[in-house]
């Protein structure tokens, strides 16, 4: 590959939103030790990714402009790097890009680490999906939340906020793999998919029950898996059980502050900020759901490379239901 350019989609500087996306030829990565080249069939794009652009993990990212965005990624590997043991030219994969991104582009280079088989039955779209938000879902159920996916353990009552979304359309169908009852949020339009997702009560987030987060059958939660924007604690606690835990994935400055008063206070109810330690035995665990059939991917529009910054755009527009899919 070496010398052969490709097309990429990339941004200069920070800020600027879809317009400040811009369509390039640039050379085809090589990979080095334990890495793979990937040819990119399906990238989905994550909030991460824009507010990355928009300088919110700003001066740890980017660590350098200019900047390919984007880290969710299925293709079939054509070249490895030295030292990678498992995978070999012509392998279908899902992987997670580092933060250093790549994903809007028509190769891309991963980490073996963070590299997975993917079955014929799962398709890219279906695959790529999965390593951000997927991920998310299952470290809040099961690290944070202590939800075993096989129906062994206690009954627990979780509310899955924004449950139209990347991550809440994963946390809920995740959840009902457990002993639980489920309570989602989501907007009107969103009722018949999200309870088709397996909720067993779902919330207009626009009523002003949906907004107090009540469970219409009185239910108590044990935890929640926060995917929506931020809310005061006080719209939480009189939900909790005596034990119960917000699982916040987008956790500002209050997030932090509750958490530490939670703490200090020995109190029961408590507020835990979460963020995304990937880990490729749980993405290979993801893989093997959707080749089953007990997970999918609900794709809410696919764009080509071309057409990147519709993408884009859409994805800050905050009105995704499910995952928003590129295409090289
Ligand atoms: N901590 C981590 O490691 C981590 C990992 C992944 C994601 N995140 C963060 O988690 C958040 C969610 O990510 P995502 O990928 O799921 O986002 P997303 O796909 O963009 O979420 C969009 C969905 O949220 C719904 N929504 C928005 N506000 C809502 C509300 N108040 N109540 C109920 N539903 C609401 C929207 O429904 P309508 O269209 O009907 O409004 C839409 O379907 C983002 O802030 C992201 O950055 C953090």
């Amino acid at each position: 590959m070496a010398g052969k350019l490709m097309h990429a989609v990339q941004y200069l500087c920070y800020g600027g939103g879809a317009a400040g996306l811009k369509h390039v030829e640039v050379p085809v990565p090589a990979p080095s030790n334990g890495e793979i080249l990937l040819k990119l069939e399906a990238t989905s794009l994550n909030p991460i990714d824009w507010k990355i652009q928009k300088g919110m993990l700003r001066p740890l990212l980017p660590r350098k402009f200019p900047f390919i965005p984007a880290t969710d990624v299925a293709g079939e590997v054509v070249d490895v790097g030295p030292g990678v043991e498992n995978f070999e030219p012509g392998d279908k994969v899902v992987a997670m890009l580092s933060l250093a991104g790549g994903g809007l582009s028509e190769y891309g280079v991963v980490n073996e680490k963070l590299t997975v088989p993917r079955p014929p039955e799962v398709s890219a779209a279906d695959a790529a999906g999965l390593p951000v938000a997927g991920l998310t879902a299952h470290m809040a159920l099961t690290q944070t939340a202590g939800i075993k996916l096989d129906k062994n353990g206690p009954q627990k009552n979780i509310l899955v906020t924004a449950a139209s979304g990347g991550v809440g359309h994963y946390a809920v169908q995740l959840a009902k793999l457990g002993n639980t009852h489920v309570t989602a949020t989501c907007g009107a339009r969103n009722i018949d998919l999200v309870k088709s997702l397996g909720a067993d009560e779902v919330l207009d987030y626009k009523t002003p029950e949906g907004a107090a987060l009540k469970s219409p059958s009185g239910k108590k939660y044990d935890a929640v898996i926060h995917c929506a924007a931020a809310f005061p604690w006080s719209v939480f606690e009189p939900n909790l059980s005596e034990y119960g835990k917000v699982i916040d994935i987008t956790p500002g400055a209050s997030a932090f502050w509750t958490f530490a008063v939670k703490k200090l206070t020995f109190s029961g109810k408590r507020l835990v900020p979460l963020l995304l330690i990937p880990k490729s035995e749980n993405l290979k665990y993801l893989v093997e759901l959707v080749k089953e059939g007990k997970l999918k991917t609900i794709i809410d529009s696919k764009y080509p490379l071309s057409k990147a910054e519709e993408a884009w755009a859409k994805s800050i527009d905050g009105h995704a239901t499910g995952k928003i899919i590129v295409e090289p």
